[in-house]
């Protein structure tokens, strides 16, 4: 791992990436990014708008530029897109350029959160809500392989969930920087690039 560690809040829609990221922030004495408003800024369009004027696959590769110039900056904790495991690269610079915490919902609850949030695009054509079982049985195996962490959010308050993935960075951290010189200083990877196997070592992070 290089040199900035930022601390990446990943997970579906819905699961409070952003509530928890501002809280985990202040916790940590580190500026907050949403990196949803970092490609809204960049593209001077709103996320529904770059889906219905330039589609899925622009704002995936803008959402990949994003995070590539967040990675040169000093650490930052970043909410992501729901969507930011979906390219192996991204996959890749969530595992080396930080430690990534995988905010863990349950589909019930997710699909009520969605149910009655603020209106976001559809993936697939079909309501947000709809399209959350097929996403998140996709999804799922993404977001392990990137998390270091996984917090099981329940009904836990965001202010929980941030001490919590505050603690489980600034505990990832540590044993970063203990092994740091010895035999593992980068994440172990499996041949496919972009998709490191998960540490060995470092569960779920307790509650
Ligand atoms: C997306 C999630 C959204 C946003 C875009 C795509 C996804 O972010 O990046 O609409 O693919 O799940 P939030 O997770 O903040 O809603």
């Amino acid at each position: 791992m290089k040199g900035a560690r930022h601390l990446f809040l990943i997970g579906f829609r819905g699961a409070g990436k952003s509530a928890v990221g501002r809280a985990a922030a202040r916790r940590l004495r580190l500026p907050f990014l949403d990196l949803d408003r970092a490609v809204e800024h960049a593209a001077r369009m709103s996320v529904r708008e770059i889906f219905a004027r330039l589609g899925e696959a622009q704002f995936r590769r803008l959402e990949e530029r994003a995070l590539r110039e967040l990675c040169g900056e000093p650490p930052h904790v970043v909410a992501t897109g729901g969507g930011i495991v979906e390219r192996a690269a991204c996959r890749g610079l969530l595992r080396e350029e930080g430690i990534a915490v995988w905010l863990q919902v349950s589909r019930a609850e997710l699909e009520r959160r969605l149910g009655r949030g603020r209106r976001r695009p559809s993936l697939t054509g079909r309501a947000p809500v709809a399209e959350a079982g097929a996403l998140l049985r996709r999804r799922g195996p993404l977001y392990r392989a990137a998390a270091r962490a996984v917090l099981r959010c329940g009904t836990a308050r965001p202010a929980e969930l941030a001490r919590r993935a505050a603690a489980a960075y600034r505990r990832l951290c540590a044993a970063d920087r203990g092994s740091s010189g010895r035999a593992r200083s980068r994440p172990r990877r499996r041949s496919r690039p972009g998709f490191p196997s998960p540490p060995r070592g470092e569960g779920p992070a307790r509650p």
